[in-house]
């Protein structure tokens, strides 16, 4: 079960890797105007645009050791290959630094939803149902890294609990309708991943545009070109290698059709309506 490898803070179910100190700490983690931040909930694309992200900034010079974002990770996290949690790297790096983190809104550092910030704040967002599909694959792989055994993951429990907030980093609808009440702020950017695979060269040149960065056609052609799922997964593949674990999956929209039965479909639907319905949050699902 994948509960068995989650705990709960304040409400909010948190892999272990993640630990409380870090949750004291990080609300008052000191944000700097130039940061970038990618605000995700997991599996949404935050690999994909985070790697966006740092070949725009790579292309228009603003490279620093910063943007090494594959060793630190979210700034939450204590991964298997660095002993401290990704915020106290991060704190030492020069500007402009990369940020990622999975928390909540109310959980993450204050400066970045702060009125009057200028940092810049992406925000991916991805149907819940291949974000369900691909937590789930995802869990797979983590359970026996956690001394559990994979196979007694079911689908039928994992979509339960996933509508129950029961999986790392809680409730997908109480995540995104968190940040979601920044939309009307034009520091923050909200992507959404079905968008993204529909048109990628759009994507790019909207976050070209967000980052206030000027490149020309070519180079933001080639980010595109670079960015489609087979030609990042070899990077994605290799960065997370170390920690045997994969992030570069299947990459489309519409897997969850290969899992969901018609009953669990419906019950997603109507949590998903009765959560967001009136925030005029929709997602594509095709
Ligand atoms: S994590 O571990 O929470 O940070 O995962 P995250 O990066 O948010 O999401 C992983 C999913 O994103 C897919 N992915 C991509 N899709 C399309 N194009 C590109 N370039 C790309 N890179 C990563 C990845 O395959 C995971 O989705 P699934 O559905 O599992 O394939």
């Amino acid at each position: 079960q994948l509960r068995n490898v989650l705990w709960t803070h304040q409400g909010l179910s948190l892999p272990h890797n993640v630990i409380k100190e870090t949750l004291d700490v990080l609300p008052g983690f000191q944000i700097r105007d130039d940061d970038v931040v990618v605000a995700s909930y997991p599996k949404t694309g935050t690999n994909w645009l985070t790697e966006i992200v740092v070949k725009i900034l790579r292309a228009s010079g603003k490279t620093e050791e910063s943007v090494d974002t594959m060793t630190v990770g979210a700034m939450e996290l204590r991964r298997p290959t660095a002993p401290q949690p990704g915020y106290v790297k991060l704190a030492e790096l020069l500007s402009p630094r990369l940020l990622i983190t999975h928390l909540p809104i109310q959980f993450a550092p204050k400066g970045i939803s702060k009125p009057q910030n200028k940092v810049k704040v992406l925000v991916p967002m991805r149907n819940p149902k291949d974000t369900a599909v691909s937590m789930f694959h995802f869990s797979k792989e983590i359970i026996p890294l956690l001394g559990g055994n994979a196979d007694d993951l079911r689908w039928e429990d994992f979509v339960q609990d996933y509508s129950a907030g029961i999986v790392p980093y809680g409730d997908f609808c109480d995540h995104v309708l968190g940040w979601w009440q920044m939309r009307d702020d034009p520091h923050f950017l909200f992507l959404k991943y079905e968008d993204m695979k529909k048109d990628l060269l759009s994507a790019v040149k909207t976050i070209v545009t967000f980052l206030e960065v000027d490149l020309d056609e070519s180079t933001v052609k080639g980010i595109a070109e670079a960015s489609t799922f087979n030609n990042m997964k070899p990077v994605l593949d290799n960065a997370a290698a170390a920690e045997r674990r994969h992030i570069a999956r299947k990459g489309i929209v519409g897997d969850w059709k290969n899992y969901f039965s018609t009953e669990e479909s419906e019950a997603f639907d109507a949590w998903c309506e009765k959560k967001l319905g009136g925030a005029g949050l929709t997602f594509d699902f095709e």
